[in-house]
């Protein structure tokens, strides 16, 4: 029982998901209440699906999911409100003064981080706020239009939104340590040394099967020696193809390796997988010739990597 192991060592086992098949795919509702204690939702929560044109907001979506994780006493991430991705084209496109898209974010924060206050608990506030390689800072709307305080501005807003959330900046290709990860880290020690409210590192942990770096137990512990908690929000191994049995295999140990790690630091609060079955991931779409990212199969069979987050939640 992969819920009751999580929850005796006090982590969230979650999982990201997608509307259409936790509405209607019996199957696919089974894996995810029978094997998780919380989800994100994959898509749903993005500013481009929330708020298509300005004010006008669509919670079928975000209430669904919500509503899924209350009914089963499951818990919620919330993902995401600044990104540069997957943002409407009115927002995107627009003409903005910095007091006119200060007053859009707070209209979208109230919005949504307002809808569901008290029944999420932590939210990615600041999603992949650097360059894909890293180290410098991604020059996204936000930081064209407020410049590189956006971040800081952001944080202050949610926290006067929602007081008792937890809020996070998100982030890949960190998870080994590196420029990336020094830069990050910095950013993070500036933020606390001026009071801003963050409380969390996401490592979003999209790694590549035989990549998986040993020293993510060493790299989390470096943001928590800051007095930040950590989760890996987003954890997915992908496998080049044709994939063989023996790495399908050998993705139980990696599997295994990211969820002691979390257990190994004592403010690490959880790790989502991303998408629930290997037919609903991301990653044959995004990186063509990979596949077998996540711990079920197309036919929702459980895999190897099952087993080895079972491995690391089954230690005393
Ligand atoms: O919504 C449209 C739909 O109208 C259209 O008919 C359909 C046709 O292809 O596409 C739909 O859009 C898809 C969208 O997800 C659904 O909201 C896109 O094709 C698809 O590419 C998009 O991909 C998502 C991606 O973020 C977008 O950047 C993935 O599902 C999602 O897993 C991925 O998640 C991100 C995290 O949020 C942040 N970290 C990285 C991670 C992986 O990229």
């Amino acid at each position: 029982d992969l819920p009751a192991l999580a929850r005796a060592h006090g982590v969230d086992l979650g999982v990201a998901v997608a509307v259409e098949p936790l509405l209607r795919d019996g199957d696919y509702q089974d894996v995810v209440e029978g094997h998780y204690t919380s989800v994100t939702a994959e898509n749903t929560m993005k500013w481009e699906h929330v708020q298509p044109e300005r004010g006008v907001f669509d919670w079928s979506g975000p209430d669904a999911v919500v509503g899924f994780a209350e009914d089963r006493g499951m818990n919620v991430r919330g993902h995401t409100l600044l990104w540069h991705n997957q943002q409407p084209e009115w927002l995107s496109q627009g003409e903005w003064t910095s007091d006119e898209l200060r007053g859009v974010l707070r209209e979208h924060m109230e919005a949504l981080m307002g809808r569901y206050q008290g029944r999420i608990g932590a939210w990615d506030v600041i999603n992949e706020p650097f360059e894909d390689g890293g180290p410098f800072l991604r020059e996204n709307l936000w930081y064209q239009v407020l410049g590189e305080d956006y971040i800081a501005e952001a944080l202050r807003m949610a926290h006067e939104v929602d007081p008792q959330a937890r809020l996070y900046i998100n982030e890949f290709n960190i998870e080994g340590g590196g420029a990336k990860a020094d830069a990050l880290y910095a950013l993070a020690a500036d933020l606390l040394d001026r009071g801003v409210p963050l409380h969390g590192i996401g490592f979003q942990s999209h790694f590549v099967h035989g990549q998986v770096p040993e020293n993510l137990a060493e790299t989390m512990t470096r943001f928590t020696d800051l007095g930040l908690e950590v989760t890996v929000t987003e954890l997915d191994v992908r496998i080049a193809e044709p994939v063989s049995e023996e790495a399908v295999q050998e993705q139980r140990e990696e599997f295994r390796h990211v969820v002691a790690a979390c257990l190994d630091v004592p403010a690490c609060q959880g790790v989502t997988v991303w998408g629930v079955s290997d037919a609903h991931s991301w990653i044959p779409e995004w990186f063509p010739g990979y596949g077998a990212a996540t711990p079920f199969d197309e036919d929702y069979a459980p895999k190897p990597a099952l087993w080895g987050m079972v491995d690391a939640l089954s230690r005393e």
